[in-house]
């Protein structure tokens, strides 16, 4: 079996697996990664959003084989490590999720998280501040509706990471 390996919230990690399985089944079945989600399995409900070398992507879409040993693959378990938080403290947009007591069931927000900060840190590469029309751009699914707080902590957790 093929050795696949590349870099886990900030660690090296080597899996023996084929090449075409899904990052999303190594990082939950093999590794024990389970922050993102499984929900559609197809690229179309962005529950298992993660980030590829600071930005968003859909591992259940990405074949493990077509990462690279130098590639970052950063879960919502990294988070806070990327702001140097110690343990037991959160990502400033984790913190305006608490904040606004965006969820619901839950299923969704790992997801709905990691692909706010992905939005933010977007936006702040093209020199802008967030605007509404950036907001629309999230086609993360939420079955339980908390859209108008997720608008609301995105804005929140923004203002925190500038
Ligand atoms: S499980 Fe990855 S986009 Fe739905
Ligand atoms: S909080 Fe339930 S699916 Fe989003």
């Amino acid at each position: 079996m093929p050795k696949q390996t590349f870099v886990l919230n900030g660690e090296p990690v080597t899996v023996d697996v084929e090449d075409d399985v899904r990052v999303l089944w190594v990082l939950r079945d093999l590794l024990g990664v389970q922050g993102p989600k499984y929900g559609c399995g197809i690229n179309v409900c962005k529950a298992c959003t993660s980030h590829l070398n600071g930005r968003a992507f859909n591992p259940c879409s990405v074949r493990v084989g077509d990462l690279a040993e130098e590639d970052r693959v950063t879960t919502i378990e990294g988070l806070p490590g990327e702001v140097g938080a110690d343990d037991g403290e959160l990502h400033p947009m984790q913190e305006a999720w608490i904040d606004r007591d965006v969820p619901q069931c839950g299923y969704c927000q790992p997801g709905q998280i990691m692909a706010a900060v992905a939005l933010v840190k977007k936006v702040k590469r093209e020199g802008r501040t967030l605007q509404e029309s950036d907001l629309d751009t999230i086609r993360n699914i939420c079955r339980c509706g908390t859209y108008t707080r997720i608008r609301e902590a995105v804005e929140q957790g923004s203002r925190a990471m500038s």
